[in-house]
């Protein structure tokens, strides 16, 4: 057997259209992580900062055979819209500018990274919401859109997209979820089909939350969409059928940054290595705007289902019943306003071992949460617009990477597991450029090596 038999073969590059002219990254929230995002790509834009955190602008990946030493950047792999070619817009109902909003934030220096951006943050003033207090019951909003109906604050954020794109000369639009988290819903019958959606937004039907108004105009406006937030916003069928139906990509739930990604890199390690668990105690405290938010019960419903949902998906104990069968697993987030927007989430993990002998880890993760989280969304709107260029539709699996409760294809499961997910998406990208699939078998460079 030769070496090329032992390599995965993958069909030819796929076609993708080059990432020509300007990108419209519209954000829905201007609230830390979104202008913390926005500010970082300006500091790093203009040369102050570099964009840590990305893989779409810092990592490499590795192609062909551990011998041929081909590792480009992934930025230089697959055509990426370029950084400078990012335009800026959001909605938000407070009506303070990226500016103002990131002062409030308190996320980034301000004498270091706002201060000498001033101007730039300034232009982006927040157009009017689509909100209701009802969906997030901490907030007040002025800053908002007014219609008879939600199927007509649909339509004014189908023109509030379309004028964007025209008074820029922008080349293509995303956009991406980065609003505070609505209060827990399930999916019901306004969810099932497009007729039905239609109508429960003429008759203001309460199950249709303002995060489904915005997907739902992206869609129909043939634009990519992430959901960062746990909100079930794309997660619904009528919303999947749409995509699928308009040919649209779209993702989320949930931005997978401070505990949850340690939880998706640990819980691993203790299954590879056949470890048991028996409980895991994670709590947070935090005090940004977010924090108030989630402090009301109904959103942190929300945000506690995204994050229970790994272990689960991760250790698999219909598998291993007598390793996983009884996991005590409880989340709390706690709202202390003195630590702003840097979070301290504490886990106590408790493990056991060789014929059933009991340990513990703590792991305390002094975190800020918006810096973990700004990265994602530059990667998430820059690899979204890649899909729709690439003529990918529907739910994008492959950016699981990024998500603490991945959207999948019915019928499968979510992969939690953060390598995997890395490896999923190196792979895609791979593919998606016609190179070799990576399978780290490895065998040829022993049994069939020249001796
Ligand atoms: N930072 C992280 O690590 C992280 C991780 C995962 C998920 N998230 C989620 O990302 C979202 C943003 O987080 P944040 O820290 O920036 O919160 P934030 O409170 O600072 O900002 C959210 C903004 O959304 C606005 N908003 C609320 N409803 C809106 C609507 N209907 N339309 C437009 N704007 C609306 C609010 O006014 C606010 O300014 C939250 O849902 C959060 O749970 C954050």
């Amino acid at each position: 057997m030769t070496r090329e038999q032992t390599a995965v073969l993958t069909g030819g590059a796929r076609e993708i259209a080059p990432a020509n002219g300007k990108l419209g990254v519209m954000l829905v929230g201007l609230g830390a992580v979104s202008t913390t995002f926005i500010a970082g790509v300006e500091n790093v834009r203009r040369g102050r900062a570099l964009p840590i955190g990305s893989l779409s602008q810092m990592a490499t990946i590795r192609l062909g055979k551990r011998t041929e030493k081909r590792a480009p950047k992934i930025k230089e792999f697959i055509p990426l819209a370029d950084l400078n070619d990012l335009v800026f817009a959001a909605w938000d109902p407070i009506p303070d500018d990226a500016y103002t909003a990131a002062v409030k934030a308190g996320v980034l220096d301000r004498h270091e990274h706002l201060e000498p951006i001033k101007g730039f943050l300034q232009a982006i003033k927040p157009m009017p919401a689509a909100f209701d207090q009802y969906y997030v019951k901490r907030l007040q909003g002025t800053n908002v859109k007014h219609a008879k109906n939600k199927r007509e604050l649909a339509e004014q954020l189908r023109e509030d997209m379309r004028a964007f794109k025209k008074r820029e000369g922008l080349d293509r639009l995303v956009v991406v979820w980065c609003a505070s988290t609505e209060v827990f819903m399930t999916a019901g019958p306004a969810h099932q089909s497009l007729a039905a959606f239609e109508r429960a937004m003429e008759q203001n039907d309460q199950s249709i939350a303002p995060s489904m108004l915005y997907a739902y105009a992206a869609l129909m406006e043939n634009i990519p969409f992430a959901n960062g937030a746990p909100n079930l916003t794309v997660d619904l069928p009528v919303m999947v059928q749409l995509a699928d139906d308009r040919h649209v990509p779209i993702g989320g739930k949930d931005f997978k940054t401070g505990q949850t990604m340690m939880k998706s890199v640990l819980a691993p390690a203790f299954k590879a290595r056949m470890l048991g668990l028996s409980g895991w105690y994670s709590t947070n405290i935090l005090g940004n705007r977010d924090g108030e938010v989630l402090d009301d019960p109904e959103s942190f419903k929300t945000k506690e289902e995204s994050k229970l949902g790994l272990l689960e998906h991760i250790l698999q104990p219909d598998l291993y019943p007598e390793l996983y069968g009884k996991v005590y697993h409880k989340v709390r987030i706690n709202y202390y306003p003195p630590r702003g927007d840097n979070k301290e989430g504490w886990d106590n993990i408790d493990i056991f071992g060789w014929l059933g002998y009991p340990m513990q880890i703590k792991v305390d993760f002094l975190c800020r949460d918006s810096i973990l989280a700004a990265p994602i969304v530059l990667d998430l709107a820059l690899f979204f617009d890649l899909a729709a260029r690439a003529g990918l539709s529907g739910i994008q699996e492959w950016l699981s990477f990024y998500f603490k409760s991945p959207q999948f294809a019915q019928g499968l499961y979510a992969e939690h597991d953060l390598f995997i997910q890395q490896t999923k998406l190196k792979n895609t990208l791979r593919w998606l450029m016609g190179e070799e699939q990576i399978t780290h078998l490895g065998i040829e460079y022993y049994e069939y090596a020249e001796k």
